[in-house]
């Protein structure tokens, strides 16, 4: 995820903006840039990969350079290169940003009829041009830009024509300025300004801010804004936590904003957008990934063999490790989907490299820009999760569901299996899917945790869509908590696995797949009757009757579509609470890497 680092003041301003570039390291990028001007010019300065290459163009610079702007890029609009890192400039406006402009096709297309043109394959270097052929005053040039643009935006922007002031503003991206003493900070993350200062304010959306050295000043529709000055009380290390207690924690509560980030990357004009991959026109369709990317393939199938399909497109999935070593024979109707967070997990890019190397489509569900996926892939469908850091997939494992859900959807209605109506639905329930999801992050699962963290083994049941949650809930629980977990469709569990119920076993039952609820129910009863201590996961419509349940959580009923993606949270939660009470290092299991780069 990109990050925005600022400066004005006295100091030599390489170092302050490689400073706050590297405390921003964390959130991953792939290349890094900076903007400095003194009294006589504006220089760029760019490099792709890690700082330590930024910092070596820099080394012998000049240092009277007390202003500039910083920006660590996460590519989402163009190849990972210097020409597409950030800062962007358009005659007199230099900027850098945070976030996706999603109608920069349309606002390139009209800027280019005024005569201008573009370097970048970058929705970022439309802004600049955008601000840059508003002839006004500076303000009124950025609320025509705010007013043009349609999407997420943290701008920090440099006219050349105006010494010692930046620019900036936001909508949907976090930004916040630093106050110092003869010195002024503008930063997308609050860690960049910890070593000089613990002042700050929040900026609206809305609003412009004006900065030098000695002044910060807010405008709003109705002039200057009195602001709070706030002061962080965060270390360093909670800073980069966005004050959660664990990255875990962190990256959960962003599955909130990440759906209205998908919503905007991939619904255009109340219709499935074209960076939707269109799987239309193949036959058989391999899905391939590994551990929850495995799982979320897993709801991806089933969703298309469920609801979409006429018979005319066969879906495969596999795990990667496995994949590769097997025979392929594909058509010309073939298409390889490999699904990876990290985008460089072992297994998967071998079954991608496999693929391409036998000439078929490919196309990479992946969360990381720059990952060697990403680069090989023919077709790239990005995850905009943002960095992951904790170790077990949270945000991750979301993105790639509601995405596949969304191919899904799109083949359908191409296909005729989904009416304009549906679709139209559809994309309502996506538009309001952070409401529903809403309520279960303000559920207190310590209560349940408490009752599960002292147990050896727990067991989930579910059938359907249910069942394959279950996968992924069990795995969270064994990764994070240690304790031994699986999950079993609920009717096989009387072939096999019920000898594994003793007294108080906790069993835990999804259900939220309509049209077999009873029979799951029933299935959940059969465990119960054996002595197991039984928690339901249950979508409103389900009726207990006057089972003696555990504990129940309820979820929403909605869309099938989305089912899956209200249904994992708590588990999510669950797992969470349950490593914490266990004492257990959230974040980074043992034994476990984030990225397996090895066979
Ligand atoms: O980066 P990837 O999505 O390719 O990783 C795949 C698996 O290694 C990953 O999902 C793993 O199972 C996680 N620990 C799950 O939390």
């Amino acid at each position: 995820m990109c990050g925005i680092v600022g400066y004005v003041g006295n100091k030599n301003v390489t170092d302050v903006l490689v400073h706050g570039l590297k405390s921003l390291e964390y959130r991953g990028y792939d290349s890094a840039g900076i903007a400095i001007r003194n009294d006589e010019d504006i220089k760029i300065i760019k490099s792709v990969g890690k700082i330590t290459n930024l910092e070596e163009k820099l080394k012998d610079f000049d240092k009277s350079y007390t202003m500039g702007i910083g920006h660590t890029r996460w590519a989402t609009h163009g190849e990972v290169n210097e020409v597409n890192c950030h800062p962007h400039f358009t005659n007199n406006v230099v900027l850098v940003h945070n976030g996706i402009i999603e109608n920069y096709r349309e606002l390139k297309k009209e800027l280019e009829v005024i005569g201008y043109s573009f370097l970048t394959n970058t929705d970022s270097e439309v802004i600049a041009a955008l601000i840059d052929s508003y002839k006004g005053s500076k303000y009124d040039a950025l609320v025509y830009a705010q007013m043009k643009m349609r999407g997420s935006y943290a701008l920090v922007i440099m006219f050349d024509d105006e010494k010692n002031t930046l620019y900036a503003m936001r909508k949907d991206s976090p930004l916040i300025v630093g106050i110092g003493k003869n010195e002024n900070f503008v930063a997308s993350d609050i860690s960049v300004i910890l070593p000089y200062t613990k002042k700050y304010i929040d900026i609206e959306e809305g609003e412009v801010v004006k900065i030098t050295k000695n002044d910060v000043l807010v405008y709003d529709e109705d002039g200057l804004v009195d602001k709070k000055v706030k002061t962080a009380l965060w270390s360093l290390e909670d800073a980069k936590k966005g004050g959660f207690e664990h990255f875990m924690l962190k990256e959960m509560n962003e599955e909130k904003d990440l759906c209205t980030k998908l919503f905007n990357k991939f619904i255009e004009d109340e219709n499935y957008s074209d960076d939707i991959p269109d799987i239309s026109k193949y036959n058989n369709v391999d899905i391939v990934a590994c551990g929850s990317a495995f799982y979320a393939a897993n709801v991806g199938k089933y969703l298309i063999d469920s609801y979409v399909c006429d018979g005319s497109i066969h879906i495969n999935v596999d795990v990667a490790s496995e994949y590769r070593y097997k025979k392929h024979f594909y058509g010309d109707k073939s298409l390889v989907i490999v699904v990876s967070q990290s985008g460089e997990t072992a297994d998967t890019l071998a079954c991608l490299r496999m693929a391409n190397n036998l000439g078929v489509d490919t196309l990479a569900i992946v969360n990381v820009p720059s990952s060697t996926i990403a680069k090989e892939a023919k077709m790239v469908m990005p995850m905009l999760a943002g960095p992951e850091i904790a170790v077990a997939t949270t945000k991750g494992y979301f993105s790639q569901v509601l995405e596949l859900s969304l191919i899904a959807q799109k083949l359908g209605y191409i296909k005729g299996m989904i009416s304009d109506e549906e679709k139209n639905l559809l994309i309502e329930t996506f538009e309001n899917l952070k409401s529903y999801l809403t309520p279960l992050f303000e559920i207190d699962y310590s209560k349940i945790a408490n009752k599960l963290w002292s147990k050896e083994h727990i067991y989930f049941i579910g059938r359907g869509i249910d069942y394959i949650v279950g996968l992924e809930a069990s795995l969270k629980l064994k990764e994070i908590s240690y304790i031994h977990s699986d999950v079993y469709q609920a009717g096989e569990l009387k072939h096999g696995p019920i000898a594994l119920i003793d007294k108080s076993t906790p069993v835990i039952s999804i259900i939220t797949n309509d049209e077999i609820k009873e029979k799951s129910l029933s299935n959940a009863i059969e465990a119960q009757s054996r002595g197991a201590s039984l928690y339901l996961l249950a979508s409103e419509n389900v009726d207990i009757d006057n089972l003696k349940i555990d504990e129940i959580i309820r979820v929403p009923r909605i869309s099938e579509f989305y089912q899956p993606l209200l249904n994992i949270i708590p588990f999510q939660f669950i797992a969470y609470e349950v490593a914490k009470l266990k004492g257990c290092d959230v974040d980074k299991p043992k034994n476990l890497a984030k990225s397996v780069t090895v066979e």
